[in-house]
């Protein structure tokens, strides 16, 4: 007799545990999959507290369910990518996995979400094939393509700048490479030429050979993709060398967000593009900033943005699916149909779940990456490769 109870007993709690309902007091389980040491390890931080920030403005809750979350430092080490995600999918069988910064690490996950079906949203990794070949139903993206700044810096130095022959200088990794790709597709349009392409190992920061280079060469500009810490040594480096009174520098605004009070003198005058800039002037992101400098002592840059609206875009989701992000339809249509009020400005998503957005041209002044104008209004990646 006390056998077949613990028998039935056994067949109830395994039907339990495959055909749940979901409790209104379960808690959703957020993984991040960020850098918490490294280059990049302020990005990820970043982006965490703008992820928090949210949750906390939404009184702890997203959609009606309390939020229970989990962590993996990535080190942005492609090598360990896969065990890593696998940690946070297998192990602690998480709801959504919010990562990453590195594309390299980024396009190891989307494959890892892809196979399993888990819903991951990526607030900053800009690897073109997350919302190209690897596209998903479940894959989203609240920050941008590497093309996406690219492609509107290339317009900016060609067309406003006047700048025709530009050398490019990244790290040699997915982010490096297809950004140069993007800003040569705009520069080339538009009449300039990439007349030389030089790389290093990420995250590399020894410039000094490369730096002698572009100084005998004599390009009419520079144009580098580099972001944190590495980013702050290169900007210095490049000014140490007397190269930004004769070669102008150009890159995406992650060359110069985040990284300000560090890189001082040496940024000052800069030109960069992003989909995000000081001094906007919303009303939007006037409390997006006030908040952000209350809770975290900080200024927010533009990944503490892609982090917020990272939640953001999880609660439209979790909203339409009444808090059960099992209901994957639901959750998908919502989030492919919303605008989401960023504190960038209004995006929605194209197709293949990268933001359509305004991309700003920026200017260093001070502390500030001021507002000077949009380079490129609602502009939407490509999205090559993309079948969904
Ligand atoms: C990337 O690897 O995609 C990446 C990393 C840091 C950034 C932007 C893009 O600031």
């Amino acid at each position: 007799m006390i056998k077949q109870w613990a028998s039935w007993s056994a067949i109830a709690l395994a039907a339990a545990a495959t055909c749940s309902p979901v409790l209104a007091q379960d808690k959703i389980k957020v993984g991040f999959m960020l850098p918490y040491s490294g280059t990049y390890a302020a990005l990820g931080n970043a982006i965490e507290n703008g992820f928090r920030m949210y949750v906390g403005e939404q009184g702890g809750k997203l959609g009606g369910r309390e939020i229970e979350f989990f962590k993996v430092d990535d080190e942005s080490d492609p090598a360990k990518a896969t065990d890593n995600v696998n940690r946070l999918i297998k192990r602690d069988k998480v709801d959504v996995i919010v990562g990453t910064v590195h594309s390299g690490v980024a396009m190891a996950m989307a494959k890892a979400a892809k196979e399993s079906g888990t819903v991951l949203i990526v607030p900053n990794a800009g690897a073109d094939a997350v919302t190209g070949p690897m596209c998903a139903p479940n894959i989203f993206r609240s920050s941008f393509s590497n093309w996406q700044p690219a492609y509107a810096m290339g317009e900016v130095v060609a067309k406003k700048e006047g700048k025709k022959n530009v050398m490019t200088l990244t790290w040699k990794y997915a982010a490096g490479e297809e950004s140069v790709n993007g800003f040569k597709e705009g520069l080339e349009k538009n009449g300039g030429k990439v007349v030389k392409q030089l790389t290093l190992p990420f995250p590399n920061v020894e410039f000094q050979a490369l730096l002698t280079e572009i100084a005998a060469a004599k390009p009419d500009a520079v144009y580098s993709f580099f972001a944190g810490a590495g980013a702050v040594k290169f900007v210095k480096d490049y000014h140490a060398a007397g190269l930004s009174k004769t070669i102008p520098l150009y890159g995406p605004g992650f060359l110069t967000d985040g990284t300000l009070e560090a890189q001082g003198e040496a940024a000052q005058g800069m030109l960069t593009t992003l989909h995000y800039a000081d001094e906007l002037g919303t009303e939007r992101d006037k409390a997006f900033r006030v908040n952000y400098a209350k809770n975290y002592k900080l200024q927010p840059d533009v990944y503490a943005v892609q982090g917020y609206d990272a939640a953001q875009m999880l609660t439209v989701g979790l909203k339409a699916a009444g808090g059960d992000i099992s209901k994957k339809d639901a959750f998908r249509t919502a989030i492919e149909k919303a605008t989401i009020a960023s504190p960038r400005g209004n995006f929605t998503l194209s197709k293949a779940h990268n933001p359509v957005q305004d991309i700003y041209l920026r200017k260093v002044d001070g502390k500030e990456n001021k507002n000077i104008g949009i380079a490129v209004k609602a502009l939407a990646d490509p999205a090559r490769g993309c079948r969904m």
